[in-house]
């Protein structure tokens, strides 16, 4: 079958479709990614969730073996780590002599960093919130393309949240690269209302967490495919850290700690440790955890394979297509 769309995002990547698979703390592993690489789209391995250097390095190798030839790449979050120390520079080798070609960047300024991928080649995507100033910044730090994050989001929609439908549209007016539109989407309709705002492809994280390749618990996805588009909720604005999860008895205390006045957040700290949220993903308990989850898990409504999820999504998008063609009469 012929590629059904074609944006700078498919020519960026060589994809089939324009729809990237953002890194996923703790799930974006090979498996996953490779899936979502022979299923005709990019996907981002999440450096953050490999134990050391050495391991990231592995799981490159892996990814490359699992994904037949197709392409995929690494998710690296810029941070300062608590201790000073850095822990960008020492991924960013690692990438670079794994001969990865594709990187997403997220988090802080990524400005010391695009510099040296761009020089070994990579292309760089880089993912802010939907606010203008900082995707302009992406573009005028060299970022191959954009990727703007709506407040439905699951993980950071920003600190001043905005919705992906004014996002999308405001982002591809004012900058020249292209972008990418998340945030609440994971329907092949979504895809094309995303491209007529402007944008050249979506990313999704939230939908593809139902899949089979998905390494986490049963009942996690169970909970994923029951959940509605109101099982979601912001949280930790009082760190300046706002995130999108699923409601859950652990997200409530966490909320009603960030209501006493001062807020403590040395008291929150241990709370929204990762390893907290690895550990409901491996046993399924998700009332013990905040995991980052978005409105768009409303879509989420089927374990299946990560092809079955793209193959819907490319009919939905067809249909989508169709049917605007039909709605369209251009005066003769
Ligand atoms: C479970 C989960 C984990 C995530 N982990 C990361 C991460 O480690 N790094 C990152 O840049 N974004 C992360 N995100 C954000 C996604 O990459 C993506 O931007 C977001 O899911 C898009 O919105 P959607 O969830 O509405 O599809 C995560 C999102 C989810 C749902």
């Amino acid at each position: 079958m012929t590629a059904p769309f074609k944006t700078r995002i498919t020519e960026l990547y060589g994809i089939r479709l324009p729809i990237v698979a953002s890194g996923l703390m703790w799930l974006a592993d090979p498996v996953y990614v490779a899936a979502v690489a022979r299923a005709g789209l990019i996907g981002f391995m999440t450096a953050a969730s490999f134990p050391d250097v050495p391991a990231l390095r592995a799981g490159i190798r892996r990814c490359r073996e699992l994904a037949q030839g197709k392409p995929f790449g690494v998710n690296i979050m810029i941070r300062v780590s608590r201790d000073g120390s850095d822990r960008v520079n020492p991924l960013i080798d690692a990438v670079i002599e794994e001969g990865v070609k594709f990187v997403e960047t997220a988090g802080n300024n990524p400005e010391a960093y695009i510099r040296r991928l761009k020089d070994a080649g990579i292309t760089v995507l880089h993912k802010v919130p939907g606010v203008l100033r900082y995707v302009k910044k992406a573009e005028s730090l060299g970022a191959d393309a954009v990727t703007v994050i709506g407040a439905e989001a699951g993980g950071h929609p920003g600190v001043e949240p905005v919705g992906s439908i004014v996002a999308g549209a405001a982002a591809a007016r004012s900058v020249k690269i292209p972008v990418i539109l998340a945030g609440g989407l994971g329907t092949g309709e979504q895809l094309v209302a995303a491209l007529a705002l402007g944008a050249e492809g979506v990313a999704m994280g939230t939908r593809f967490l139902v899949s089979e390749e998905i390494w986490a618990h049963r009942a996690y996805k169970e909970r994923l495919v029951g959940a509605s588009e109101t099982d979601t909720t912001l949280l930790l604005q009082s760190m300046r850290n706002t995130q999108r999860a699923l409601k859950t008895a652990h997200v409530a205390m966490i909320q009603q700690l960030e209501k006493t006045e001062p807020v403590d957040t040395a008291g929150i700290l241990p709370h929204i440790m990762g390893t907290v949220g690895r550990k409901a993903y491996e046993s399924g308990d998700v009332e013990k955890a905040m995991l980052s989850c978005g409105q768009g898990v409303v879509f989420a409504d089927r374990i299946e394979p990560l092809a079955a999820i793209v193959d819907r999504l490319e009919t939905e998008a067809r249909a989508a297509m169709h049917r605007l063609q039909g709605l369209y009469q251009p005066s003769t």
